[in-house]
């Protein structure tokens, strides 16, 4: 895996994603990543000339670290579609989601106790250990909770009303605040969405959300709300990282919810997934009856595990062998643990793949924990 005689800053895991991205031919259930066959371009060649035709200056020229005025009033508008009333003001524009809970992370001091679910997002674990946080379970005191309540990442489940309910309880009570990681929520399969957490305790809630999963990533654009009386120190730490999220991207985003398309995009993008979702669910049935799985109410991926200790790499390098990939489950455990969990992203795999890219995990499954190979 690491044969490689080259000096490398990547990890084998990573390793072994990277050279699974590179080989042609590949079916390829890992990453999260949105269908690119979603992306407007068209309306967002058409954005970003009007962005520099009719105000160069703004969309090329330094900006406020909280970022454009016109953008942030239209997530306030979403927002307070949702239930939750924020002005304007108090949203910061990040670089992705990403930022958002790194200036949460970096707010919650040194050391912080952090409160994660079992299994979470790798990007935000991998905030939390570089902020070298202690990981604990939900029900432990901590100084952060880390949640996503709308839509998970891996499992694409939600909070239930007592799950909120006990998790600001527990907040309260330990005088710690809620990261309410809300990346997924635009992308349920029904139409139905969750109020966000921020819309009852906003004074508690780190609230966070992005474009990258409803429109595009490259755009790197997300959000941040703070609790009022730490919104101060979060415009510190954006302004801090990098000055402010990118002017041009941000212009050119305006002019693209200014152009009424969003709306279309995000019905069309629901039934795509969700037509996905339902071809992988029968492909999982029919080839894989040994993995367990909750069927997802959004999100891009499904999460399969066993109660046997069998070992999640090992089944990836037999599948790469095969032609196919997907995450590896002990990336999104907080701890770790033997028994296999894998996830599948479904969201950018053409639909004429998915049974046949399923077929090979099976094939992978069969050849890595045949007998001869089980120890
Ligand atoms: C749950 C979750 N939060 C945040 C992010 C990061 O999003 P962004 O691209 O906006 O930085 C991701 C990306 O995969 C994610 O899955």
């Amino acid at each position: 895996m690491a044969s490689s005689s080259k000096t490398t800053f990547v990890d084998a895991n990573d390793l072994l994603a990277r050279r699974a991205a590179q080989k042609r031919g590949l079916i390829s259930f890992a990453g999260g990543l949105p269908d690119p066959a979603l992306f407007p371009k068209r309306q967002l060649s058409q954005a970003f000339l009007s962005a520099v035709g009719a105000d160069a200056v703004t969309a090329l020229q330094y900006g406020w670290p909280e970022g454009s005025r016109e953008l942030r009033e239209q997530i306030a508008s979403e927002l307070a579609a949702r239930g939750a009333s924020v002005e304007a003001e108090r949203i910061i524009i990040t670089s992705g989601a990403q930022q958002a809970i790194q200036i949460a992370t970096t707010l919650a001091g040194p050391r912080p106790r952090i409160a994660v679910e079992p299994e979470t997002y790798p990007g935000a674990l991998e905030i939390f250990r570089s902020a070298r946080a202690k990981l604990v379970g939900m029900a432990e005191a901590a100084q952060l909770y880390y949640v996503m309540p709308s839509v998970s990442n891996p499992r694409g489940q939600r909070l239930s009303d007592e799950e909120r309910l006990a998790l600001f309880e527990r907040a309260r009570h330990n005088q710690g605040y809620i990261v309410e990681d809300d990346a997924y929520a635009g992308t349920r399969f029904s139409t139905g969405v969750d109020s966000p957490l921020l819309a009852t305790h906003p004074d508690r809630v780190f609230h966070v959300g992005t474009y990258s999963k409803t429109l595009c990533p490259g755009l790197r654009i997300g959000w941040l709300v703070a609790p009022k009386r730490l919104a101060k120190r979060a415009l510190g730490q954006k302004q801090a990282s990098d000055l402010q999220a990118n002017g041009l991207s941000q212009a050119l985003l305006v002019q693209y919810l200014q152009s009424g398309h969003f709306a279309g995009l995000q019905r069309r993008a629901r039934a795509h997934y969700r037509r996905k979702l339902r071809r992988l669910l029968a492909a999982v049935q029919r080839h894989l009856p040994q993995l367990r799985y909750t069927a997802p109410i959004g999100g891009f991926s499904l999460w399969l595990d066993c109660e046997q200790h069998l070992s999640d790499t090992r089944l990836l390098e037999a599948a790469i062998a095969r032609g196919v990939s997907f995450d590896l489950g002990h990336r999104f455990r907080a701890a770790p643990a033997k028994t296999l969990a894998i996830r599948l992203c479904f969201s950018a795999v053409a639909d004429a793949d998915i049974e046949p890219g399923v077929a090979r995990i099976a094939q992978a499954f069969a050849k890595a924990f045949s007998r001869r190979h089980s120890g």
